[in-house]
Formats: C-alpha cells, sequence, structure tokens
C-alpha cells in the first residue's frame, strides 16, 4: 500500500525555521521551504511521504485536534492557552522563555494580599488558571493582543502575564518580574488518531527528533 502524506503544521516565523534546523538534522529537508520570497502555504518533500504548512500559532493545536495536520510544532504557550485534544510529545528545547506575572515594583503587594487587581494579556486562559486555581486569588482579566507591557505604563492593569524572554522589554520600560507562572519552550503535538494510524512513522520521527535535540545539548 502506498504511504500518504504526513502533514506537519509550523508555526509562523522564528519556531518554524529553528524547527527545520532540527528536522535537517534527522535527514528531513524541504528545499522549497527556503525560497524567503515565496508566497506559497504548503510544501511538500515528494521522497519522504511529507507535507509541510506555515500557520499563525495560536492556530497550530486547532489543525492538529481535527486531523487537518498530524503533527505540529508551536509553542508551550500557545498549548496551553488553547488547550485541545492533541498529545504534547516532545519538548525541542529551543525557544526557551518564561510566563511570568510582571509590573511594576509597587504591584508586589497587590499580589501578596489577594487584592482584585486587573491583569492585562494575551492568555486570559493561563492567566485565569494561574490566578484562580494556583493562586485562589480573584482578579479581573483584560485581554490584549500584544505590547502588554503597556497597560501597567498607562493604568489599564496593575500587573500583565506575559512572556519573558531576554527581560530587555520589562527593563527598558521600567518592569519587572513579579512571579513565575511556568517555563515555556518549542514542542511536538501529534493529532489523537494520527498517534494510532501512524504509530510507526510518527514514533520514528520523534525517536529522531529527540536525539538531534539532545545533540544540541
Ligand atoms: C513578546 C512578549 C514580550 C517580549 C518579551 O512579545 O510578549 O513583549 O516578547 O521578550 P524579551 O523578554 O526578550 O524582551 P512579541 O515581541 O512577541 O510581540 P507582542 O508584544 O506583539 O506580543
Amino acid at each position: 500500500m502506498e504511504q500518504r502524506y504526513l502533514t506537519i503544521a509550523l508555526g509562523k516565523g522564528r519556531l518554524a525555521s529553528q524547527a527545520m534546523k532540527l528536522f535537517e538534522q534527522t535527514g528531513i529537508t524541504c528545499e522549497e521551504m527556503k525560497d524567503k520570497q515565496t508566497r506559497k502555504l504548503i510544501f511538500v518533500n515528494e521522497e519522504q511521504k511529507l507535507r509541510f504548512f506555515l500557520s499563525k500559532g495560536p492556530d497550530v493545536p486547532t489543525y492538529v485536534e481535527y486531523g487537518a495536520a498530524d503533527i505540529g510544532i508551536v509553542g508551550r504557550d500557545t498549548i496551553l492557552e488553547e488547550s485541545r485534544n492533541i498529545y504534547e510529545v516532545l519538548d525541542l528545547g529551543f525557544g526557551a522563555c518564561r510566563m511570568c506575572i510582571c509590573g511594576p515594583k509597587s504591584a508586589k503587594e497587590l499580589l501578596q494580599h489577594q487584592e482584585r487587581i486587573r491583569v492585562a494579556t494575551k492568555y486570559p486562559h493561563i492567566a485565569k488558571d494561574y490566578f484562580y486555581n494556583k493562586k485562589h486569588q480573584t482578579v479581573e482579566i483584560i485581554k490584549l493582543n500584544g505590547s502588554i507591557e503597556l497597560a501597567p505604563i498607562v493604568g489599564l492593569s496593575e500587573v500583565i502575564c506575559d512572556i519573558v524572554e531576554t527581560g530587555s522589554t520589562l527593563r527598558e520600560n521600567g518592569l519587572l518580574v513579579l512571579e513565575e507562572v511556568c517555563p515555556l519552550s518549542a514542542r511536538m503535538v501529534v493529532n489523537q488518531v494520527s498517534m494510532k494510524m501512524e504509530h510507526e512513522r510518527i514514533t520514528k520521527l520523534i525517536t529522531a527528533l529527540k536525539e538531534a535535540v539532545f545533540a544540541k545539548q
């Protein structure tokens, strides 16, 4: 029987290029994808029967849950926020950063005294889970779409729940990490049916990627 294509969804941007570098170390390439000018959305490796496509990060778990992609490469922040029915199978090591509660120094006390504060974030689900289930603090969550650090500066919220990588955005805006929510990095996710139907190919791929991740450490 002819092998079917395995489809891999990649979150657009830096994550996708780092993922392709890792795939290359395992002998999986996709020449078509290297053309920076291309407006193509889907790329095929005929020999290895693989298809790659680029989508917005938050859409990757959706494609994987519905089986439009067998495999996805996406940040743990997105996996937690989307909370889809998918398997998270491997930590790829790159894209390491932290989800944190940040704000001005003066906000530290508000976090210690269970005050009802406003939390601006691109990740309302993660923020809600942290404040309601872990800290048991009632807060008002304000959803924003970017430049979250602005919120406490202009008085929209007392704190933010956001990604901190180097910490320079916080530093340059007079904000601090007040509490850490969880560590983050790029992960491989798999559709639950594909994991059964294509078990051998997918486990082989996981093993090869695991070795490549290990070799980099
Ligand atoms: C992310 C994040 C922080 C910044 C952290 O934003 O939301 O703002 O990077 O990085 P740093 O600790 O290295 O400064 P991104 O650049 O993705 O854009 P956004 O503000 O539109 O979300």
